[in-house]
């Protein structure tokens, strides 16, 4: 699953671990075990591109691992184009697709989102999104409008495009 800060990608990880009994590895997660310290703290002490290169080096893991498994990845991580080909190569590419203002009050109270620390979260979101919205159809396969669905609802229609195709 891919999708900007806040749109669920997580949540519906969960659940569609759940229903399937697959593993979910969240890379964010995953990133923040090898390195030992928090998102926030390789923004600040290692940079943005440092965090994005290992985002890369997560993906690659990933798919020499070749299991089944559900995958939900950091909002930057389909910009880079080789994260990209990645994704494709590991498998459906789902892109959950939210409005600002639903991101917005997803994320508003959590501060471990370095991007969002600003004094204007909602600019930032808005601007953000302006940027990324033509990059995530990209490595998309499908795209799910998740405003106004619950968590259950999004994960109902990722099983079924998932079977479909
Ligand atoms: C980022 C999204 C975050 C995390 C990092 C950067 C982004 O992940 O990877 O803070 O550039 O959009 P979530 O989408 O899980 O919040």
């Amino acid at each position: 699953m891919i999708g900007f800060m806040g749109s669920g990608k997580s949540s519906c990880g969960r659940e569609l671990a759940n229903r399937s009994g697959l593993f979910l590895i969240d890379t964010d997660a995953e990133i923040v075990r090898h390195a030992g310290m928090s998102v926030s703290d390789i923004f600040a002490t290692r940079g943005e591109e440092a965090f994005r290169q290992l985002e890369t080096e997560t993906l690659q893991e990933l798919l020499k691992r070749n299991e089944d498994m559900i995958v939900s990845v950091g909002g930057g991580t389909p910009l880079r184009e080789e994260n990209r080909k990645l994704l494709k190569q590991m498998g459906k590419v789902f892109y959950l697709k939210a409005s600002p203002e639903n991101v917005y009050e997803r994320v508003k109270e959590n501060t471990a989102r370095p991007l969002l620390q600003g004094p204007d979260p909602m600019g930032r979101i808005r601007q953000l999104m302006k940027d990324r919205e033509e990059i995530y159809p990209l490595a998309a396969d499908h795209i799910i409008e998740t405003d106004g669905l619950s968590v259950d609802e999004v994960c109902d229609q990722i099983e079924k495009l998932f079977w479909i195709g």
